[in-house]
């Protein structure tokens, strides 16, 4: 094998390996700032915070967006807020939005 075959197939082997690595979203990694107070996944149970994991994306945006503005009035959720770039809010709601209910034990 030439020295140039050996690159080639080491490279291909680092490609496939890099594809098999588990991927963690934007989102996920952003939203594990948030597990604190919305428990795993935005899944609370029991508790008196609203339930993220599993409300419309457009919901969970309008209440991001409104919270940085302080259009929502809230305790803590305007400072948190504002510390996300509006792509991140959209972000963060999409990867709840998406999150199952129950899931979480
Ligand atoms: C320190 C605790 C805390 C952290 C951390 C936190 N939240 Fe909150 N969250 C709250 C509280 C308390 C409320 C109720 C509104 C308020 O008083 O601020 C709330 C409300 C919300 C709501 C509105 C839910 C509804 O249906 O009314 C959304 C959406 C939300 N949080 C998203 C997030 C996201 C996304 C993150 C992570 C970037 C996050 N929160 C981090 C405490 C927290």
């Amino acid at each position: 094998m030439t020295l140039k075959l050996m690159l080639i197939a080491l490279l291909a082997t680092a490609s496939v390996t890099a594809a098999a690595a588990p991927t963690i979203s934007a989102g996920a990694r952003l939203a594990a700032a948030c597990a604190a107070c919305h428990g795993t996944n935005g899944d609370t149970h029991g508790s008196t915070l609203p339930r993220l994991a599993g409300q419309p994306q457009q919901a969970l945006s309008a209440s991001l967006h409104a919270f940085k503005t302080g259009q929502r009035a809230s305790t803590i959720m305007m400072q948190i807020a504002k510390g996300y770039s509006d792509e991140q809010l959209d972000l963060l709601a999409a990867y709840f939005a998406v999150q199952k209910p129950g899931a979480a034990k």
